[in-house]
């Protein structure tokens, strides 16, 4: 009956639920956001070995600079921080970093932070880990249209998936929080993505919450307009 292969090749995570978690513990908004680092780190140490090559997830929105302007900047110092730390690690697990979004309007410091440890892990060929920040879809949709008409380019259906920050689609998407929405995530690339929505506080997701996810995933037929007849005959 399954017809998705038993692990996605492809994961995409809205990591969100940190305020929350920090919120029930009566501490700083903050804490909940390094605890989230602390989940990033487990999640990506467990996608290897479960055979996941891409994990893609949403760090800052583009509305997200709309909070507390202490938040805002408490993240931005948490994000230098905490990819110039973790790069080594990811170099010796072969972990490649990418970066997706408008990153121009980011402080110059953490630019020249992310271009760094792109650099330094540009080898990595057993997990790819892109970081989406101050990532909206429809900011990609719009750049990737505006990047093929300055190219007089034709905006074809193939043009613009080409040309858009992220160019690849997840096969699962898991949002952590309980919220069952997209809030401006990957609107092209998620056309056919599996949703999973987990009430997880991203801090609380561990190993056994995503073998949940996954196992999920597995037992989805994906058919991609057709029907379960023609998936099941493999047409
Ligand atoms: C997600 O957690 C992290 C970011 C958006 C940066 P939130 O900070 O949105 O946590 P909640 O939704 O307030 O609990
Ligand atoms: C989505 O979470 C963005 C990230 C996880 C980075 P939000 O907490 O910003 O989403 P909304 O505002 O509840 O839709
Ligand atoms: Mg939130």
């Amino acid at each position: 009956m399954a017809t998705a292969p038993a692990v996605p090749h492809h994961i995409a995570i809205v990591m969100d639920g940190n305020g929350r978690w920090a919120r029930r513990r009566l501490l700083p908004r903050i804490v909940g956001h390094q605890r989230g680092v602390d989940a990033l780190r487990r999640c990506v140490r467990a996608c290897q070995p479960r055979g996941v090559e891409v994990l893609t997830v949403f760090a800052f929105s583009s509305e997200n600079w709309k909070r507390p302007p202490e938040e805002v900047s408490g993240l931005m110092e948490l994000l230098g921080k905490a990819v110039a730390r973790e790069v080594p690690e990811m170099q010796n697990n072969g972990v490649r970093l990418r970066f997706i979004g408008h990153l121009a309007a980011l402080p110059e410091g953490l630019q020249r932070t992310l271009a760094q440890a792109e650099r330094d892990t540009a080898d990595g060929d057993k997990l790819t880990l892109n970081v989406c920040l101050n990532y909206g879809g429809r900011w990609d949709i719009v750049q990737a249209a505006a990047s093929l008409a300055a190219r007089g380019e034709a905006i074809t259906e193939g043009a613009l998936s080409g040309a858009l920050a992220l160019p690849s689609a997840p096969d699962l998407l898991i949002r952590t929080g309980g919220e069952q929405r997209i809030s401006n995530f990957l609107l092209w690339q998620c056309a056919y993505s599996e949703l999973f929505f987990s009430s997880y506080l991203w801090p609380d997701f561990d190993e056994a919450a995503l073998d949940e996810a996954i196992a999920d995933f597995a037992a989805r037929e994906r058919r991609f307009g057709k029907t379960s007849e023609q998936v099941q005959g493999g047409a």
